[in-house]
């Protein structure tokens, strides 16, 4: 029996992740005490309510994350590589939600609904990384389907929300979309986005790479096989941003070694964890962003096969960036770690043995 709750702590605290992170450490009544928030030197001395406390925010720059068993962190990834390892050489248990570490070797790349045994050892790095959050629903759905008849090859289309940029990708849309409502003829004002999002769709989300394609695009490959342990899944996409505020969507066609019927997929996808089914037995029934809202539930529909090939099929899928693709899927690393309590979290050792 433990002594004490679980120490965290949230670095990013003020930020779009950081927020929800708080949300849902409250509603899913962790046994777990909250001792540090972190962001910039903008945001510090910044009160942010947690249950019936309002808790001051620190500059990240000069927390001390000695003492704190696990830290969250969602404060971009430059700020990680550096932060987030003081963070696992101080001793804390880091589950990052940035991009920094998914591909290292050290770090486990986790959904529990389809991972959680990359849990079982206490990572080396002490950092365990959140996959980004179109992956996270996408083989959320796809590795039931694998185990039934493996996923051969996969093209993906995202539509992704404004929130997958942060508090300010949500203002700039909300900026840009107002700029044409109110004078069609200026000129038009961005600097989140590389274009304006209000009344647009943007094909081009993070850096361009050498191939054409962006490093958004190459994360769900890499990031899918990884998570899947399947090393020769194919997997190609195109992101797009879309003027939405919350939750990204994507249409996504699938091709299985052996034959797969849609009640097959149904019936997987009925028996998933925390999946929504639409089984389409009306024109609108169909999930879309604003229908989801703020939800827990990987939602999907317009499941298709592929009248020619009965082997692939098209599905659609909506999912809560921000909660699902982020915060949700790090709150639920942290309950599997509670649950599974293959290790000691407050073992201090491994961090010194890994010389960081
Ligand atoms: N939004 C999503 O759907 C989503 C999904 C998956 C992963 N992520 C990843 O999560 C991270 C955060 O995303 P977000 O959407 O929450 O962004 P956001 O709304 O822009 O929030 C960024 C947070 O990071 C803090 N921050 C920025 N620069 C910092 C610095 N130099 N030192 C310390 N703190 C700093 C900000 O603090 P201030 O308030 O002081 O500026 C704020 O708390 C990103 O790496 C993103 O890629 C986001």
């Amino acid at each position: 029996m433990r002594d004490q709750k679980i120490r965290m702590a949230i670095a990013g605290a003020t930020g779009a992740v950081g927020l929800e992170l708080l949300r849902l450490l409250e509603e899913r009544q962790l046994d777990m005490e909250l001792v540090g928030l972190a962001a910039s030197a903008r945001s510090a001395g910044r009160s942010v309510r947690f249950r019936d406390q309002m808790l001051k925010v620190s500059d990240l720059e000069d927390f001390d994350f000695s003492g704190v068993d696990i830290a969250f962190f969602s404060a971009g990834a430059s700020v990680s590589r550096v932060h987030a390892r003081r963070a696992a050489a101080q001793g804390a248990l880091v589950i990052d939600n940035t991009s920094a570490f998914r591909m290292e070797r050290d770090t486990p790349l986790v959904v529990p609904q389809v991972n959680v045994h990359a849990l079982a050892q206490r990572p080396i790095s002490n950092i365990i990384a959140n996959p980004n959050c179109s992956t996270i629903p996408i083989v959320r759905l796809l590795d039931p389907v694998h185990r039934f008849s493996p996923v051969k090859s996969v093209i993906a289309s995202t539509y992704q929300a404004a929130s997958g940029a942060g508090l300010t990708g949500i203002e700039e849309l909300d900026a840009s979309t107002r700029e044409v409502l109110d004078d069609g003829g200026a000129a038009p004002q961005f600097k989140r986005f590389i274009a304006p999002l209000g009344f647009n769709v943007i094909p081009s989300i993070d850096a361009l790479l050498a191939d054409g394609f962006t490093l958004e695009e190459q994360k769900m490959l890499q990031e899918s096989r990884k998570i899947m342990s399947a090393p020769t899944l194919h997997i190609t996409a195109t992101c797009v941003r879309v003027p939405v505020r919350n939750c990204h969507s994507a249409a996504v066609y699938v091709q299985c070694e052996r034959g797969i019927t849609r009640a097959d997929l149904l019936k997987i996808w009925r028996n998933s964890p925390e999946v929504r089914v639409y089984e389409g037995a009306t024109a609108d029934d169909f999930p879309s962003p604003r229908m989801v809202g703020s939800s827990d539930l990987v939602h999907v529909g317009r499941v298709r096969q592929d009248p020619e090939n009965n082997k692939a099929f098209w599905f659609w899928v909506v999912s809560d960036n921000v909660r699902i693709g982020a915060a949700l899927n790090a709150v639920q690393i942290a309950e599997a770690l509670l649950n599974m309590r293959p290790f000691d979290l407050r073992n201090q050792e491994i961090a010194v043995a890994a010389g960081m």
